[in-house]
């Protein structure tokens, strides 16, 4: 039996503590030695995607982050995972497995999530890797957007609108400013989609002020009264507001749009605006936060090997977002 058989056949909630305790003991002998004279120990990735075909811009990106090594796998779900976590926490002593991590990506933001949990459930005691999740790039795209914004507004005092706020980068938009303290619409066409959303937030932020907001031709001036921030994050060349309607908003001081598939979320932002004065307010296009987005995941990635037990997530990568 090898030891990733025996570790792995461990039911935790059926056997005591001490059992537990000594499959460690027997796990500490095993790796006893099993590291010692690879000084220059790789840095390997592993990247689970729930797409068929593994993301080469996730690679590349791995491998511009100073990566030595991508293992790369498709369609990876959380029933066919647990082997690739065993191979990931069973092979380098505890003291060297920050040098192994994981990436989880994939077009289903949902289907990532689910990965997550059940990479995370496989973990146990010092038997883990640093976990890193951007399923569609959701995380850091969101995070460099509402830093992009934080340069420029008072969130507590922000009364923001996040449009196709139900998609996963609007989501976690809405869910990065009320963790900061903004007040924030969320928008859809369809209110009872923005209320799940909503619902979702005040999950992960108990204090979010969040409200549900419906859009459509008839409630466009409801939605936009009063703003302060507008972050465009619908689909890609779907356009919510006209270059005359954002310019009526007085109150409306940062506009973001990364949608860069014409037309543009927000007409008369270019995608390549970076702090630009457009209809009266301070302007970021699609390309204008992609920079701090690229950044944003790299230094997430170079993250992941300064530890054996992160979990970068949201909340984590917005942090991360902070000090590029
Ligand atoms: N700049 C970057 O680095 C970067 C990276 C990733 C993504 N992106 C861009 O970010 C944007 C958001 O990405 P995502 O994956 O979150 O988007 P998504 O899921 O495709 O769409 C977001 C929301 O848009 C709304 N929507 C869809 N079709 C619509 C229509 N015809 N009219 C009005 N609303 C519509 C939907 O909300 P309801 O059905 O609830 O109305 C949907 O939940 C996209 O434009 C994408 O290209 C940029």
């Amino acid at each position: 039996m090898t030891l990733a058989t025996l570790v792995a056949g461990i039911d935790h909630d059926k056997h005591p503590r001490f059992l537990i305790g000594g499959v460690f003991v027997i796990i500490a002998r095993h790796f006893d030695g099993i590291s010692e004279g690879l000084a220059d120990m790789k840095k390997i990735l592993i990247q689970l995607d729930t797409d068929a075909l593994p993301s080469s811009f996730d690679r590349v990106v791995a491998v511009d982050a100073g990566v030595d090594e991508v293992f790369s796998y498709g369609s990876v779900t959380p029933e066919n995972v647990e082997g690739l976590v065993h191979g990931a926490i069973f092979t380098r002593k505890p003291d060297d497995l920050k040098n192994t991590a994981i990436f989880i990506g994939g077009s289903n933001v949902a289907a990532g999530e689910r990965l997550l949990e059940k990479v995370s459930g496989t973990f146990f005691g010092p038997m883990s890797v640093s976990v890193l999740i951007d399923s569609n790039g959701s995380n850091t795209t969101a995070a460099a957007a509402v830093q992009c914004a934080s340069q420029h507004l008072d969130f507590k005092t922000t009364e923001a609108l996040v449009l196709g706020g139900t998609g996963p980068v609007g989501h976690r938009c809405g869910q990065i400013l009320a963790s900061q303290g903004a007040t924030v619409r969320i928008s859809s066409r369809k209110e009872e989609r923005a209320a799940i959303t909503c619902g979702e937030i005040r999950g992960a932020v108990p204090d979010a002020k969040v409200v549900p907001c419906a859009f459509s031709d008839d409630g466009i001036a409801a939605a936009v009264d009063g703003v302060n921030l507008i972050i465009a994050a619908g689909a890609a060349g779907v356009q919510f507001l006209t270059a005359e309607e954002l310019e009526s908003l007085d109150l409306l001081k940062v506009a973001i749009d990364v949608n860069a598939v014409p037309p543009v979320g927000l007409e008369g932002i270019s995608p390549g605006d970076k702090a630009a004065q457009k209809n009266g307010a301070i302007s970021f296009g699609a390309i204008g936060v992609g920079g701090l987005k690229m950044k944003t995941h790299r230094a997430a990635v170079q993250k992941l090997f300064t530890a054996n037990n992160l979990v970068l997530n949201t909340a984590e990568i917005y942090e991360i977002a902070g000090d590029v």
